[in-house]
């Protein structure tokens, strides 16, 4: 029998007593240990740019749990930045970014085979995390899906509905379209790099996928993401793809098939048990628990722990949450819900 990890076998098909478990943001500020490295960094963007202190940070929350997967340490942001976008993280205030919505500023901007130079330092983590992570757990790659980031390339910041992203489809599809053909294929580039250095799973974040109506989903969130999935399994045999189109709805039906995945990341926005039985049957699933649940604790962080993995033991399933853990999360209800996993 070969002994292979848990995510991996999840991402595979098989059904497990227990679902191996990790969490979206685990390497991050609700951690004291985090927020020291990242002060010993100076900001974040060092942070992701040492690979020394980007593996620290991502190795820090395995110290204290029994997570089945590392997610590397680094951001969706950064791809534009290598694609030549100016990037700055204002403390309280998110990304920033300089914008991309004339023709001249995306012909200004480098080839996908350029990001290589800017984006070593992260390959170099990945190796490091290659290296050092426990035998048992798995290692994640991840990249923005083409449409979320062009969001924020497009606004030059996090916008609430999407709005400068949306009128630029409908003023300047050409454009519009020249920038997701550019992410798509620069996050091939990127994201090969990362296998090649050790990632053994790619995750894909349509963070606003959910903004996308009518045809417009399956254009630009399912179809980027899976011309991704198929270069990077072209180039990779074997290479597990988990796709997270949030806010999809009732449109996560169907999406393994569509973007060619082989697991669906789902927010809180539909119920474990819908999940079941309108995505399950396709593949493997991940997610859902309600990220709040980690600040409030008590009963309620028990009963819906055990409510996801009740609702999704009947097939493939990686526990997550519907989003990531956020800064005022107490870590000790990390623990919580780890033990509750268990004994579902
Ligand atoms: O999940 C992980 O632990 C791995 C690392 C990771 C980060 N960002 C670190 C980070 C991953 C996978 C991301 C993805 C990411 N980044 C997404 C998609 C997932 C999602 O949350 O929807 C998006 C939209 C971004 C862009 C981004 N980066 C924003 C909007 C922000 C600011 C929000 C905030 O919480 O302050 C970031 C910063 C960021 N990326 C932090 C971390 C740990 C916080 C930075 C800090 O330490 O101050």
């Amino acid at each position: 029998m070969t002994l292979q990890k848990p995510i991996l076998r999840a991402l595979a098909g098989e059904t497990l007593p227990t679902p191996p478990a990790w969490m979206m943001r685990q390497a991050g500020r609700y951690l004291p240990e985090y927020r020291a490295t990242r002060a010993e960094a100076g900001d974040f963007l060092s942070l992701c740019y040492t690979p020394d202190l980007a593996a620290e940070v991502t190795l820090q929350p395995l110290r204290r749990y029994s997570f089945d997967a590392a997610i590397l340490f680094a951001d969706i942001l950064l791809l534009p930045q290598a694609l030549g976008a100016e990037l700055w993280f204002t403390p309280g205030e998110g990304p920033r970014l300089s914008t991309t919505t004339t023709p001249d500023e995306l012909s200004a901007l480098k080839p996908a085979d350029a990001v290589h130079d800017r984006l070593s330092p992260i390959y170099e983590t990945v190796r490091i995390l290659a290296r050092e992570l426990p035998k048992d757990v798995a290692l994640i790659g991840f990249a923005g899906a083409p449409w979320t980031v062009a969001t924020y390339m497009i606004a030059g910041r996090g916008t609430p509905d999407q709005g400068p992203a949306h009128a630029l489809k409908t003023e300047d599809r050409a454009t519009f379209d020249g920038i997701i053909d550019l992410l798509t294929a620069g996050t091939i580039e990127y994201l090969s790099k990362q296998v090649e250095a050790g990632a053994e799973v790619i995750k894909l974040f349509d963070s606003w996928a959910g903004s996308l109506q009518g045809e417009d989903f399956a254009r630009y969130s399912l179809r980027p993401m899976q011309e991704i999935t198929s270069a990077l399994k072209a180039r990779f045999p074997g290479l597990p793809v988990i796709a997270f189109p949030r806010g999809a709805g009732n449109r996560y039906a169907g999406s393994h098939a569509a973007v060619g995945a082989d697991c669906i990341a789902i927010d809180d926005g539909v119920t474990a048990a819908w999940a079941a039985e309108h995505v399950q049957p396709a593949g493997c699933v991940q997610g859902n628990l309600l990220n709040s649940h980690l600040v409030t604790g008590g009963d309620a962080l028990v009963t819906e722990t055990q409510r996801v993995v009740r609702a999704l033991r009947g097939g493939p399933h990686i526990f997550n949450l519907g989003h990531g853990i956020t800064p005022d999360a107490d870590p000790e209800n990390v623990t919580i819900m780890l033990e509750a996993i268990k004994n579902a």
